[in-house]
């Protein structure tokens, strides 16, 4: 085993890291009072190469690993959780099904964009009758024999809704065949038929936004099908291994920004006559979140190092997520407490961090489901 990051690594991480504090931080507060979506930061990640690190050179990216990736949301979500969700959606989930199932001319046409960040990338799963239960999913895309689908049907909860131009859309081709009945669409904003529902007033990451998205017989060309016919849920499934990587660095970030904040207050803040990190009850709290959070770190830089060398990594994965996002929810609830009162105003950042962590429990599959899914794993290995 070796536990060395690279200088490509250490770059990507640190060009992250500069940009997260100089750039994203200063903001956050402000964006999530007035749950507010900053386009701009967007853009500024395109110019930095932060929206393309793991896809090659020749489709706009900049050809690095998933441990830089991951690295890269994680220095995001220390600063800002919907930033870090921001870059994950559109890298774990839209940019990898482009460049995993779509064809040349796809790749050129949307991943490219994509990954040089002029475009920005939403996927869109769930259902109001389908969360956990993905396959429950009612929206139709119908040929029309010559050469289109026609969706209607509705998707809830999606992640950079309304602001992102590309949309991967997952539907029922074939009402006859549960397991291979449903397809993957790439479909652009501004379609005809296409529209924007309700968008969510949420406990936190509230500068993300999420949408609900309407289609209205859509008409969408077959040259828009990605993967083959059929192969929808296997795609929405295998984009989600990876988008748990992305989710499990998110939480991680959520609680070495926390971790970093409580140390600062703990060096500063007396009690009694004395700094209370000096005191023992203080001390050992920060001493389990530190080893925490290094625990859920190792598991996530696995989960995106296993994807890298192209092993299987959808358990790995599994296991990053349910540990860096119940850590990132008991160091966020434990920090607060050591804060007190200060953490439980919006003069520090503690309880901006404890709304955001939660949510990373529940997205991209819920801890139960991340359980059900690695229990499958061991059981049958
Ligand atoms: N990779 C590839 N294929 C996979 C797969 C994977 N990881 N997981 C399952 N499949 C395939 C199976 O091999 C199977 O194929 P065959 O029929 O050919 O055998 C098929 O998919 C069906 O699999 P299952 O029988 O296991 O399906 P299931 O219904 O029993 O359970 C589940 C699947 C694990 C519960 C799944 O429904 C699931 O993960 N649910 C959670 C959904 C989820 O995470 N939603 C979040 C959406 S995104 C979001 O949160 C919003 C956002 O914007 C961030």
């Amino acid at each position: 085993m070796f536990f060395d990051l690279s200088d490509q690594q250490k770059m990507i991480r640190s060009k992250a890291r500069d940009f997260a504090e100089r750039e994203v931080g200063p903001s956050a507060e402000q964006r999530d009072e007035e749950e507010r979506f900053d386009r701009g930061l967007f853009d500024r990640m395109g110019e930095l190469g932060l929206t393309g690190i793991p896809w090659p050179e020749r489709y706009g990216g900049i050809g690095a690993d998933y441990v830089s990736y991951v690295m890269a949301v994680e220095e995001l979500s220390r600063v800002c959780a919907s930033t870090g969700v921001m870059l994950s959606v559109h890298t774990s989930l839209v940019g990898w099904c482009l460049y995993t199932y779509g064809t040349e001319e796809q790749k050129q046409k949307y991943l490219e964009p994509i990954a040089q960040g002029k475009k920005l990338g939403a996927y869109s799963l769930t259902e109001s009758s389908s969360g956990s239960d993905a396959k429950a999913m009612r929206t139709t895309a119908t040929r029309d024999g010559s050469g289109w689908y026609i969706l209607n049907g509705n998707k809830i909860f999606v992640t950079n809704g309304g602001e992102a131009e590309i949309y991967l859309v997952f539907a029922i081709t074939d009402t006859q065949q549960r397991g291979k009945g449903y397809s993957a669409f790439i479909i652009e904003k501004g379609t005809e038929g296409f529209a924007f529902g309700k968008k969510e007033k949420k406990l936190g990451i509230r500068a993300s936004p999420t949408l609900e998205l309407i289609f209205d017989n859509c008409r969408v060309s077959e040259e828009n099908l990605l993967g083959e016919e059929g192969e929808g849920f296997k795609i929405a499934m295998s984009a989600l291994d990876g988008g748990r990587s992305g989710i499990a660095a998110q939480a991680l970030g959520i609680a070495q920004g926390t971790l970093d904040a409580t140390i600062a207050f703990a060096k500063e803040r007396k009690e009694f006559g004395n700094l209370i990190g000096l005191r023992q009850a203080i001390a050992f709290k920060i001493a389990d979140m530190a080893n925490k959070i290094e625990a859920a770190r190792l598991l996530t830089y696995q989960a995106a190092w296993r994807e890298s060398i192209g092993v299987p990594y959808g358990k790995e994965a599994a296991f990053a997520k349910l540990f860096s996002s119940d850590t990132a929810v008991q160091v966020t609830i434990e920090a607060l407490q050591i804060f007190g009162e200060c953490g439980y105003t919006k003069a520090y950042s503690v309880e901006r961090c404890m709304r955001d962590a939660k949510v990373t429990q529940i997205y991209e599959g819920t801890n139960e489901i991340q359980r059900l899914v690695i229990s499958r794993m061991v059981l049958t290995d």
